[in-house]
């Protein structure tokens, strides 16, 4: 394939804050960009060239945002089979349809990786009544009950103690399709975000250490000392799933590690990751330019890490006493803010995120912990 060039226009579906930082690092190479969003001025189409509005099912919209760009990629995996048809039927995009029809539903995603020998958490389908009973009997419990299609942030998902408890568990999600899997007593929760090229080039950074509060990412941290044991492991079973499921583009595989060091997939995402929002700061190449160079054909550039760093989340939810004190958080000249342009703050949602480096990942993480700890102050 001959490289899409500094110049041409490259589209997102999905117009959030993963989108935004895409449209900045595609900016910074001299690329135009053009964005599919369900809302108007939303954080991806403040910055892009073009923001095309519309329901993300609407397969004659997203065919004409299609028609606008040079190649389409997404910052949101959710669309439905016929939407991505149609956007292959209108040129070039990366991930392909593929990618996003497997790693979209759980059942499918925990299916394919095991079957290629991954390592991925226990796991049974729950698609009807006779599923439920053979994953009651046959599940080590306690377990997690998942939607297969739809959840993030911890939505969709409940806990099932035991197997009575299965069948409400089920009713509670509304007896859609599920996953049960096991709960993993992990030590700790880990992540890759790799990319890999139009030409088969390959770059992984990680493994990028992750802690979670009310089941959202909370606090990443990379490199990590301590996480280092698992980096040719880890990068290892990156590999064999960009390469089992032939992406183009980035990415993330978010693991834990057991309490006798094995790693297991909890779950891929086919995109830049939140996790990996410190290589904007720690890398010479950030995840979004790697999207950018991956998609276009161009050489990918280095995710050596230039310092250690650490990412803490800032959720809907410091506003709840009004605007937060930005001039404290950023009193350490290391820190950096990073805000999205969202207009609402509703508690738990993602609104922008701190990034600090430093010499050392415990540094950068205490820190970045202490600088978002200080928007309280008055
Ligand atoms: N099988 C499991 N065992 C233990 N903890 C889990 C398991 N599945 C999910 N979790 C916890 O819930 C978090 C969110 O679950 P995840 O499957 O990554 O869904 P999403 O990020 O899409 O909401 C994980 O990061 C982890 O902390
Ligand atoms: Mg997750």
């Amino acid at each position: 394939m001959q490289p899409i060039l500094p110049g041409s226009t490259l589209g997102v579906l999905g117009s959030g804050q993963l989108g935004r930082m895409f449209a900045f690092a595609a900016h910074q190479l001299g690329y135009h960009v053009h964005t599919y969003s369900h809302e108007p001025n939303s954080p991806c189409g403040q910055v892009a060239e073009q923001e095309f509005v519309g329901d993300y099912n609407d397969t004659a919209a997203i065919a004409n945002f299609a028609r606008s760009v040079d190649v389409v990629t997404f910052e949101f995996e959710n669309i439905s089979s016929d939407a991505a048809r149609v956007i292959e039927q209108e040129g070039l995009v990366y991930p392909g349809g593929h990618v996003l029809h497997i790693s979209q539903h759980r059942i499918r995603e925990k299916t394919t990786l095991s079957e290629a020998g991954l390592p991925v958490t226990p796991f049974l389908p729950v698609r009807n009544q006779e599923d439920l009973e053979h994953a009651a009997a046959a599940m080590p419990f306690p377990c997690i009950l998942k939607t297969a299609f739809g959840g993030y942030d911890g939505k969709g998902q409940v806990s099932v103690p035991h197997a009575q408890s299965l069948a409400s568990a089920w009713e509670e999600l509304g007896q859609q399709e599920a996953i049960l899997e096991q709960r993993i007593e992990f030590t700790h929760e880990i992540s890759v975000v790799a990319v890999r090229s139009t030409t088969g080039e390959l770059c992984c950074c990680g493994p990028i250490r992750n802690e979670h509060r009310n089941h959202i990412l909370d606090l990443s941290v990379w490199p990590d000392p301590e996480m280092s044991r698992y980096e040719i492991a880890a990068r290892e079973i990156a590999r064999g799933v960009l390469e089992t499921l032939d992406v183009v583009g980035v990415m993330c595989i978010e693991m834990f590690v057991t309490r006798d060091n094995q790693l297991m997939i909890n779950e891929v995402a086919p995109r830049p990751h939140n996790s990996g929002h410190l290589t904007i700061e720690a890398c010479c190449s950030s995840q979004f330019e790697q999207q950018v160079r991956a998609i276009c054909g161009l050489p990918l550039g280095c995710m050596q890490p230039r310092h250690p760093a650490a990412m803490a989340n800032l959720l809907g939810d410091l506003w709840s006493d009004g605007e937060p004190n930005w001039v404290a958080a950023l009193q350490d000249p290391r820190v950096k803010l990073h805000l999205y342009g969202k207009h609402s703050a509703r508690p738990g949602r993602k609104m922008g995120h701190l990034t600090c480096v430093a010499d050392s990942a415990e540094e950068a993480a205490r820190t970045v912990l202490a600088a978002r700890e200080a928007l309280h102050s008055r």
